[in-house]
C-alpha cells in the first residue's frame, strides 16, 4: 500500500492513506508529508494507534519539537499528566480524573475554543501541531480549521493594501482577557509580555500569503487599541466564513496535523464536567520570528 493524499476540502485539507506512523516512515514517505502540508495546509491521518513516543518521533521528522513552556502555561510541572514534549488538550488532571467544574486549568484551557494560531503568543511561532485523538466525547468535540491563505486571496484589493506590512502585539493576557480570564500573578503577567507579529505573512513552502490572526492578537503597533480590535475582529469574522472552514469530526486514534503559518483553528463545546475528550499535541517549533 504505498501513500496517497486526497483533497477533502474546496481550498485546503487532505486526508491520507496507506502510511503507518507506528513504524517508522521513509525518506520519501516524509517527503511527501512535508510537500503535502505545504500543498493542503491541514493534513487528516485516520486510524493510528500511536504511543505518546511515537507521535514525538513522527513530529520530529519535520523540525525541533517545541517543549511546552512553564512560563506560557498554569500548570506546575508536578502537575503534568503527559511527558515533557506532550501539550496536553484534554480536560483530565494527572490523576485521568476530569478537571473540577470551578478548577482554574479549566478556565484557562477553555481559550482553545477561540480561533488561534498555536504558541502565536512566543516570539517565534508554532510551524505545524500535531494532534492525536485517544478518547473523544460522543457530541462535540470538534476542531474546526480555517485557511489563512484562501481568506487573504478574497480579500479586497485597498484592505489588502491597508493591512500590508503591520505588525500586531499578541499575548496570552488578550485571549484570556478575552474570556474573562483576569486573575494572573504578576509572575504570571511577566511571563505573558506580548510579542511581536506581522499580520500578513509568506508562506516559505508555497510562497502564498496569508493573514496571520489569532485570538492572542490584541494590538496593533503604532494604532489606538479599539481601532486595533475592530479591524482584527473584522477580519476574523471575514477569515472564518463557512467556506473557509473545514470542522474535524474526531475518531479516536485519528492524528491531525496542521500548519499554524496558514491556518487557525478552535475546539468546538462538548459537555466537559461530563465526558473525557483526551488529545496529546505534539508542536514543531517554527524557525525564525515574523518581525526581525
Ligand atoms: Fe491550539
Amino acid at each position: 500500500m504505498s501513500i496517497k493524499i486526497v483533497r477533502i476540502h474546496p481550498h485546503f485539507v487532505g486526508e491520507v492513506s496507506g502510511v503507518d506512523l507506528s513504524t517508522p516512515i521513509s525518506d520519501d514517505e516524509r517527503t511527501i508529508i512535508e510537500d503535502g502540508i505545504n500543498e493542503h495546509g491541514v493534513l487528516v491521518f485516520r486510524d493510528q494507534n500511536i504511543t505518546d513516543e511515537q507521535q514525538a518521533g513522527f513530529s520530529q521528522l519535520f523540525g525541533a519539537l517545541e517543549v511546552p513552556d512553564l512560563k506560557t502555561n498554569i500548570t506546575k510541572d508536578e502537575d503534568r499528566r503527559l511527558g515533557r514534549f506532550m501539550a496536553d488538550i484534554s480536560n483530565l488532571d494527572r490523576g485521568d480524573h476530569i478537571l473540577d467544574a470551578g478548577s482554574r486549568q479549566r478556565m484557562f484551557n477553555l481559550g482553545n475554543r477561540f480561533w488561534h494560531s498555536d504558541s502565536s503568543y512566543r516570539a517565534v511561532p508554532a510551524k505545524l501541531s500535531l494532534l492525536s485523538a485517544r478518547v473523544v466525547p460522543r457530541i462535540g468535540g470538534e476542531t474546526q480549521f480555517a485557511d489563512m491563505c484562501a481568506a487573504y486571496d478574497a480579500l479586497d484589493e485597498n484592505t489588502k493594501k491597508e493591512i500590508e506590512g503591520l505588525i500586531c502585539e499578541h499575548s496570552l493576557l488578550y485571549s484570556r482577557g478575552r474570556l474573562g480570564f483576569g486573575d494572573f500573578t504578576d509572575e504570571e503577567k511577566a511571563n505573558f509580555k506580548p510579542v511581536l507579529q506581522t499580520l500578513v505573512r509568506v508562506h516559505p513552502g508555497n510562497g502564498r500569503r496569508s493573514l496571520f490572526l489569532s485570538a492572542h492578537a490584541g494590538k496593533i503597533e503604532g494604532w489606538p487599541t479599539p481601532v486595533a480590535r475592530v479591524l482584527l475582529e473584522e477580519l476574523t469574522e471575514f477569515a472564518t466564513r463557512t467556506e473557509f472552514v473545514y470542522t474535524h469530526r474526531w475518531r479516536p486514534f485519528d492524528l491531525v496535523m496542521w500548519d499554524n503559518r496558514r491556518t487557525m483553528h478552535r475546539a468546538r463545546r462538548f459537555d466537559d464536567t461530563v465526558e473525557v475528550r483526551d488529545m496529546r499535541r505534539t508542536t514543531v517549533a517554527g524557525e525564525a520570528p515574523t518581525v526581525m
